[in-house]
């Protein structure tokens, strides 16, 4: 059983996205961040290009079965990085997240890992090359605070945004499964969890 101790813990919901702000407390954070460095040092952050040649802001890596890779062939799950060599598995502490929040006995195959630096974003898009749409998608955030938006299942329409910040976790599930939601920007050095600056972002998925 884990406690919060952060204090100020909370859940809202935003169009079906569930908000937990804070759930994560401080050594909880290093703790994951510790073992995401891990992963990175077995499978290196690289920068995906959309299949269009466009160069993506964030640098990405994946642990788990399946890794989400883009690149002139396309966006897809492979159970391999790029080097050819299989993804790490998924860090306890990352999985333990999952245990606590997502209210769903499946185990998450996928654990996408983005880096935003400081002009880094995430245009509107919709996660939707899992297999089964019925599991819900869990994002950790860690490091600098990110507005983070919400919009609809179909392209455009009115959205709302709501700044991230680092502990938070956001359920995205249900009926809200397949609304698009994107990162206008990162507040670069809000945070001092990474020495170098900037935000982690986790999405966790059962992606096969
Ligand atoms: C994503 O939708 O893949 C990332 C969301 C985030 O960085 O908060
Ligand atoms: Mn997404």
């Amino acid at each position: 059983m884990h406690g919060n101790t952060n204090g100020d813990a909370g859940s809202r919901t935003i169009r079906g996205f569930r908000f937990f702000s804070a759930l994560l407390t401080e050594p909880e954070q290093f703790r994951i961040i510790d073992d995401i460095r891990d992963v990175a040092a077995a499978a290196p952050l690289f920068e995906p290009v959309t299949p269009s040649g466009k160069r993506m802001s964030v640098r990405m890596t994946s642990a788990g079965s399946l890794g989400w890779v883009a690149d002139r062939k396309g966006y897809r799950y492979q159970p391999t990085h790029p080097s050819g060599r299989p993804w790490p598995p998924i860090p306890e502490s990352v999985l333990d997240v999952w245990r606590r929040i997502a209210e769903c006995k499946t185990e998450p195959d996928s654990c996408l890992v983005n880096l935003y630096g400081q002009n880094a974003r995430m245009g509107m898009h919709q996660d939707a090359d899992e297999a089964n749409l019925a599991w819900p998608v869990v994002s950790i955030s860690l490091g600098d605070d990110a507005l983070f938006r919400v919009g609809n299942k179909t392209r455009g329409g009115t959205t709302e945004s709501v700044w991230l910040r680092s502990g938070d976790v956001v359920v995205m599930g249900g009926s809200a499964r397949l609304l698009h939601h994107g990162v206008d920007r990162i507040k670069f050095g809000t945070s001092r969890l990474l020495a170098k600056g900037g935000r982690l972002n986790l999405t966790l998925r059962v992606a096969g």
